[in-house]
């Protein structure tokens, strides 16, 4: 097995993802971040230095489970401190599965500031996985939006909280503003619209968007059909040879869009989910969470004379976005033609009986390790919109997560009591009486930073349920995204979760393994996992926002088990105290 060592540095610098210059997180200059590239077994070992000098910084690996290794996880006041400006951190862990993951900033709202990287996992040497193809191409799913990072934040948790997204305020200041109405006619150079300029968010495809129109304009002029796009946003192109079959990677590191990709003309067969095999099965397109990984098979057995779009579209969410393209090039010239026909269009962004089929469908590979039989503990967890003193928050079983200043797994190993609230957060909700159909009836919620513990190798069943939100008439999809862990998804259903009802239907036959999975409107996701991982794991709202805003809960499980945790991932907080007074720690 091998290591792999990396230098890496953080920092702000311009870029211009979707043509319209903006300022982005990088990597040693790179956005997004430069791919890692693995085989199982080997060691990673990523020297992080922030170089941001205002803000603190993490970087999380996700799908990585850190077994021997939770102090880099990467999870701000949870695994570690954040790294302050100037400081280098040490992340070493062992890669130990092979699979599609990826890496993001977990701290503050780092991943919408462009925090984020492809890590690829090939199987060991001498070892085969259950599919064979000629080629590979990996693509990571970003939304990109043009307001700044820190503007989105102070939003967010602003009283009379303003969304990131917030299209009703350009809706009002053309109500108002004369000026603004009548620039709003104006078209720029690249056939872009002022109002698309300054308002809208882009989806990127490995970092490249179109927030300008110009690709799709160029497509209907049918003006020679060249790209003419500089090379920062014009889309990225898979050069591909006819008749093979290659594996395309897809990851969504997207901080709130759901998501839907198609290939034109091209058949797709899902075969990996979040580093683990699926029973194959064909798809036109396939459904993708914030959070989520997925490989797909096609084979390139359509007309080597045309190239075809590769598309991405908004789900769950009434899209004010145009697609995010990318293009299957058959030719081996350049630059690269445009397809000639049209991009695949995305299902209906609400079609969410077309999204629940898909999800349905994905079950576990025969040889994929099965669930056990049994569960010692069922935690139910109650999504709720929620609106404290004026703020809106979201919480899980009405307690709205805030982080504390001292990393948990610090705390829980050297029993600092005083560095959170030692109660634990309720196991469940009221199921007999909560009408999950109706907005809250008493919308006030709790702040908490209380843990779960997880009795060491138990199994745990977790019942996410979701609800309506403060607004009637609406509910959301979640995905939700546990660390250390891969667990298995015994099931989706309608409405509130009843004992008697649904525990038969669950399915312990073939249940995915996965790391990541959605809870859709008015619905319960319920999901199994093994606690034998020592470490302090948190399971979340992947919508960065929504975890912003306290959607999330902390399971702590064996820390009494672990070794020496590194002091650089405790020098803050009462453990930095602790560390100086010398009264332990390594
Ligand atoms: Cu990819 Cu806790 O997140
Ligand atoms: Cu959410």
């Amino acid at each position: 097995n091998e290591t792999h060592f990396f230098k890496w540095e953080v920092e702000y610098m311009y870029g211009a993802p979707d043509c319209l210059e903006n300022v982005v997180m990088g990597i040693n200059g790179q956005f997004p971040g430069p791919t890692i590239k693995a085989k199982a077994g080997d060691t990673v070992v990523v020297n992080l230095t922030n170089k941001l000098l205002t803000e603190g910084v993490v970087i999380h690996w996700h799908g990585i489970t850190q077994r021997g290794t939770p102090w880099a996880d990467g999870t701000a006041s949870i695994s570690q401190c954040a790294i302050n400006p100037g400081e280098t951190f040490n992340y070493t862990f062992k890669v130990d599965k092979a699979g599609t993951y990826f890496y993001h900033g977990h701290y503050g709202m780092q991943r919408s500031a462009g925090l984020y990287g492809l890590l690829i996992v090939d199987v060991e040497e001498g070892k085969e996985e259950p599919f064979k193809y000629d080629g590979e191409f990996s693509l990571l799913l970003s939304d990109w939006w043009h307001k700044g990072v820190h503007e989105q934040e102070v939003g967010l948790s602003a009283k009379s909280m303003r969304w990131i997204g917030e299209p009703k305020i350009v809706e009002k200041m053309k109500a108002h503003n004369s000026w603004l109405h009548e620039k709003m006619k104006e078209v720029d150079s690249f056939g872009c619209s002022f109002m698309l300029r300054a308002f809208t968010l882009s989806l990127l495809i490995n970092g490249k968007g179109q927030y300008n129109c110009s690709l799709a304009a160029a497509h209907n002029s049918g003006s020679g059909g060249l790209l003419k796009c500089n090379d920062t946003c014009a889309p990225y192109t898979l050069r591909v040879k006819p008749n093979k079959t290659y594996r395309l990677r897809v990851a969504s590191t997207t901080v709130l869009a759901s998501l839907n990709l198609a290939i034109g003309k091209h058949k797709m067969e899902m075969v990996e989910a979040d580093g683990n095999y699926l029973q194959p099965f064909s798809v036109k397109d396939f459904d993708i969470y914030s959070g989520e990984t997925y490989s797909v098979l096609f084979k390139t057995d359509q007309t080597p004379r045309n190239n075809y779009w590769i598309s991405v579209g908004v789900r769950g969410r009434e899209p004010n976005t145009s697609q995010g393209l990318a293009i299957l090039d058959y030719q081996s010239t350049t630059p690269t033609k445009l397809p000639t026909l049209a991009p695949p269009q995305t299902p209906r962004w609400n079609d969410y009986q077309r999204s629940k089929l898909f999800s349905k469908k994905l079950l576990a590979h025969s040889e994929s390790p099965k669930p056990p039989t049994n569960h010692h503990r069922r935690i139910f967890l109650l999504n709720t919109q929620n609106l404290i003193n004026n703020y809106t928050k979201w919480a899980i079983n009405n307690v709205s997560l805030t982080l504390p200043p001292t990393p948990y797994i610090g705390s829980i190993k050297y029993g600092i009591n005083e560095s959170f609230d030692q109660n634990s957060p309720p196991d469940t909700f009221d199921l007999n009486t909560y009408d999950i159909m109706s907005p809250p009836s008493n919308p006030n919620a709790a702040y908490g930073n209380g843990v779960y513990t997880l009795e060491f190798n138990n199994t745990i069943d977790v019942i996410i349920q979701n609800a309506n939100m403060l607004k009637a008439g609406v509910s959301e999809i979640h995905p939700w995204h546990l660390h250390g862990h891969d667990f298995w998804v015994l099931g989706y259903g309608e409405g509130k979760f009843s004992s008697e009802k649904d525990e038969k239907k669950l399915n312990l036959e073939n249940p995915p393994l996965r790391n990541t999975v959605v809870i859709f409107p008015y619905g319960w996701t319920a999901i199994r996992f093994v606690a034998d991982n020592p470490g302090v794991w948190p399971f979340h709202c992947h919508i960065e926002p929504h975890l912003h805003m306290g959607m999330g809960v902390v399971f702590a499980e064996g820390v009494d088990r672990l070794g020496d945790i590194p002091n650089e991932a405790l020098s803050c907080g009462l453990t930095a105290k602790m560390l100086m007074s010398g009264s332990g720690g390594k």
